[in-house]
């Protein structure tokens, strides 16, 4: 889509000029507020640019989309084009992760995560929602880590096994509520 391809040029170009997560952080609401003019769009679930120093990322979160807790080590902006995305954030503690805070981004909202963010995501609506992810690095080449949600245990990521697990907490949070998992 124009937009998203003009926003990926905007960041390009901010980055080159030194900016960081604020001002791309602003450049992504501003583009989101923009592309409410046109009709929305979605299935759309794809790299939009990619390079070492950035990565922007535009996905189709599916109902109850759902991930394992898991890190950047990089500075990510997140923004909602369409629908709601959840973000529950965490702390290390003595004996394990500890939730600190959540956070329910709507349409046309951003935020900036540091590198050091320890979060997890999900779409609490029964519908598609499609969303923005801008990160300060490449994300898909980066060594980064994910926490089992069987166990809590902490291990490198790996793609396959953390789609794997996106699927299946997805399905459970598409249960019925007395079934599904408190998040
Ligand atoms: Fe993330």
């Amino acid at each position: 889509m124009p937009w998203l391809n003009d926003l990926a040029l905007r960041c390009r170009q901010c980055i080159d000029a030194g900016g960081g997560a604020a001002e791309i952080r602003d450049l992504a609401a501003k583009a989101l507020s923009e592309q409410k003019a046109v009709p929305a769009q979605t299935d759309i679930d794809r790299i939009v640019y990619r390079a070492d120093d950035l990565l922007v990322v535009s996905l189709a979160q599916p109902p109850f989309g759902n991930t394992p807790i898991h890190n950047h080590g990089i500075w990510c902006v997140i923004g909602v084009a369409v629908g709601r995305e959840d973000n529950a954030f965490y702390e290390r503690g003595p004996s394990g992760l500890v939730e600190t805070h959540r956070v329910r981004l709507g349409a046309g909202e951003c935020i900036a995560l540091e590198p050091d963010v320890i979060h997890k995501i999900r779409n609490p609506d029964a519908v598609q929602s499609q969303v923005l992810h801008i990160y300060g690095g490449d994300l898909l080449g980066a060594s980064r880590t994910m926490w089992n949600p069987h166990t809590g245990e902490e291990r490198p990521l790996d793609q396959a096994q953390f789609e794997a697990w996106c699927e299946e907490l997805t399905d459970l949070a598409s249960k019925p509520i007395e079934a599904a998992p408190a998040w």
